[in-house]
């Protein structure tokens, strides 16, 4: 099972490369990869593995993250009594809203271990075109806290992390327009 000792950090030059497009159909390599980063997501949202291997809780994780350069991520979270579960590979934003949003408190990483004070905007809607693991096509589309994540971890895999989109000068600068999500 992989642990914090498995993530790969923000000082880390890897994190910053942009990932390969993964071959379809999915290989078995691919597969065992997307499955060990659900496990991963898992692990780490039940109080009690967590606790046992000192894990951060994570909603969602991008392949760069555990050392792998390629275009998988996946995302597991409860949102408004839906769950979002999703193994995705060479995921793309097709089309956004023009209204942005952001979280209230911020957001976190797994690769990142200070905290970053400010908001990260991001669209408030989004379209993403995927493939999953047995390499069929997906068009999803997400909206408010789900956008939130899949545009976090779509960023990972273009070596973008969520600090890289605050405002150095007014880190809680955002123009009216834009949903605040608590
Ligand atoms: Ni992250």
């Amino acid at each position: 099972m992989l642990t914090m000792k498995d993530i790969v950090r923000d000082n880390e030059a890897s994190l910053r490369e942009k990932s390969k497009p993964v071959e379809l159909p999915p290989s078995k390599e691919t597969k065992d990869t997307l499955n060990k980063m659900l496990e991963f997501l898992l692990n780490s949202q039940d109080d009690d593995i967590a606790e046992k291997y000192n894990l951060r809780p994570g909603v969602g994780i991008a392949a760069p993250q555990i050392g792998i350069n390629e275009q998988l991520t996946v995302v597991h979270f409860d949102y408004d009594d839906k769950l979002y579960s999703y193994k995705l590979i060479n995921p793309k934003i097709i089309s956004h809203s023009v209204e942005l949003a952001y979280l209230a408190g911020g957001e976190g990483c797994l690769s990142v271990d200070d905290d970053y004070e400010g908001y990260v905007l991001r669209y408030a809607r989004i379209t993403i075109k995927a493939f999953d693991e047995n390499g069929e096509p997906l068009k999803l589309r997400f909206r408010g806290y789900p956008a939130i994540v899949l545009q976090h971890e779509i960023d990972h895999l273009n070596g973008i992390l969520f600090y890289d989109h605050i405002n150095k000068e007014n880190p809680f600068a955002a123009p009216e327009s834009a949903k605040e999500i608590n």
